[in-house]
């Protein structure tokens, strides 16, 4: 993978962890910790999905699934605050959470750090959804 090193210059990074409780399903490897870097406005959907993660969204982001939930383990202020849609979506998510989000709906707003557990039945509770 190419990485590029930002200068201070341009948008800030962001440091998002994310915890895998099944990285082998997600990623097709067994590393379960990835430190990533988001860039500010960035939605953490978005970033996992751009960093191999492949976290269910069977609706593509439009808040009208849950297959996306992840709990925030730390870093909750960093982000947008969740919509009345979104709080009524996430309680459809199996395995609710005080910390649960759906990770389409979050946007990287303060300068972190943040984690982030995407939960191990993220794939598994879900179908094949046809296109
Ligand atoms: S992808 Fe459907 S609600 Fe996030």
């Amino acid at each position: 993978m190419h990485m590029h090193h930002r200068e201070v210059a341009g948008p800030r990074v962001v440091p998002v962890t994310f915890i895998l409780e099944d990285p082998r399903s997600l990623t097709g490897s067994d590393q379960a910790t990835h430190e990533l870097k988001a860039a500010q406005g960035e939605h953490l959907l978005e970033l996992a999905l751009d960093n191999g993660i492949n976290i269910e969204h069977a609706c593509g982001g439009v808040c009208a699934c849950s297959t996306c939930h992840v709990y925030i383990e730390k870093g909750m202020t960093e982000l947008s605050e969740s919509t009345e849609a979104e709080d009524d979506r996430v309680e459809e998510a199996p395995g609710l959470q005080a910390n649960s989000r759906l990770s389409c709906q979050c946007e990287v707003e303060g300068d972190g750090p943040i984690v982030v557990r995407v939960p191990a039945w993220n794939r598994n509770a879900v179908k094949e959804v046809p296109h």
